[in-house]
């Protein structure tokens, strides 16, 4: 079935020079590039993005980093993008969890610092693009 996620390229990324990189796996994987945008989120979007993690220890750090330059945010389709971007991402911990062949594994050492964001569901991605894209927003 196709699918959309929201995926962001965060500012580690971009001030490595790895978009190319990035975006590159994901288009070798087969997934559709809808949408795509360099830009640099202000705390309100920020805040919205990550408010399931409000209350935790690394929020305020996290909301820093992702407000500290410009990132990429995109849409991405087809069959059972979620899931094959989160593969492609690999896990939350690029050490302890990311396996190599992703590009947190082949990429990223920092637990924060992780290069890359992926929704983790259907909902997460309807309102992580309504945020991100509000004019490719689903009612
Ligand atoms: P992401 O997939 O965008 O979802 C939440 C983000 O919070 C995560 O990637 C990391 O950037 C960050 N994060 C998650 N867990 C931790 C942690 N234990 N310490 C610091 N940052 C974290």
């Amino acid at each position: 079935m196709t699918e959309r996620t929201l995926v962001l390229i965060k500012p580690d990324g971009v001030a490595r020079r790895l978009v190319g990189e990035i975006l590159g796996r994901v288009e070798r994987k087969g997934l559709s590039i809808t949408a795509l945008e360099l830009k640099t989120a202000d705390r309100e979007l920020a805040g919205k993005h990550y408010a399931e993690h409000e209350g935790r220890p690394f929020y305020p750090g996290l909301l820093e980093f992702i407000t500290s330059g410009p990132l990429v945010a995109a849409v991405l389709e087809g069959p059972r993008a979620i899931a094959a971007f989160r593969q492609i991402a690999g896990g939350t911990d690029p050490v302890e969890k990311a396996v190599p062949g992703t590009v947190r594994g082949d990429l990223a050492l920092d637990g924060q610092q992780n290069l890359v964001h992926g929704s983790d569901s259907v909902e997460s991605a309807e309102r992580e693009i309504a945020l991100w894209f509000p004019h490719l927003a689903r009612s």
